[in-house]
């Protein structure tokens, strides 16, 4: 049987970000039968325009992306929380994505998610309001377990690799979970 073949995305375009930093992690801790790509192109997408999305106007970008995310069995999205919301890049990614809204992408695609923060709540709300987007878009989220991460800056060694073992069982348990519901 080949792997899974998952798309980690980054709600950040920080060079230095802790949720991008996690995503690598992710890449390296995927279960057997797993493998993590990561979508780079969030830098390259317009925000959302109605009067762009059709065959003679719609942008390469949204079109790559698309694609990226057609071909994945699954997604895995690391987000940090801007304001108690996702960030605004990361929106527009899934609002491009999920048009024409009957037969988009993110329909029944089956998605991983988690947040982190600096602070002490791990970016949970931001987390929420992801959750709830994903139900717009009919897709199906991994329940549990829920990963926000908090003290994020705390976790990583110079290399950015993750050092503490909590977050490391995390990474393992959220991918697992993803691996059993796509292969049902
Ligand atoms: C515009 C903006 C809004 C933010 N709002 C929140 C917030 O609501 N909650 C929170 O925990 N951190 C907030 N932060 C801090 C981020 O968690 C922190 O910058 C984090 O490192 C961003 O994720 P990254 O490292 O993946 O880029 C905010 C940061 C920015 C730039």
């Amino acid at each position: 049987m080949t792997d899974l073949n998952i798309l980690g995305i980054s709600g950040s375009l920080r060079a230095g970000s802790f949720n991008t930093a996690l995503l690598r992690n992710a890449q390296k801790h995927a279960p057997a039968g797993m493998t993590v790509s990561r979508y780079e192109g969030l830098a390259d997408l317009p925000h959302y325009n109605q009067d762009l999305d059709n065959e003679e106007s719609r942008p390469e970008s949204v079109t790559r992306l698309r694609q990226a995310v057609a071909d994945a069995d699954g997604l895995l999205i690391a987000s940090p929380e801007y304001n108690y919301s996702i960030p605004g890049g990361l929106k527009d990614l899934l609002d491009w994505a999920s048009r024409p809204a009957a037969d988009s992408v993110l329909r029944h695609k089956h998605v991983a998610v988690m947040s982190s923060s600096p602070g002490a709540f791990g970016g949970v709300r931001g987390l929420l309001s992801l959750r709830q987007m994903l139900l717009a878009t009919h897709s199906h989220v991994v329940a549990k377990p829920e990963v926000m991460v908090f003290g994020v800056a705390q976790r990583f060694d110079d290399g950015g690799n993750v050092t503490d073992e909590m977050t490391i069982n995390l990474l393992r348990e959220l991918l697992s979970a993803l691996h059993d519901q796509i292969r049902g």
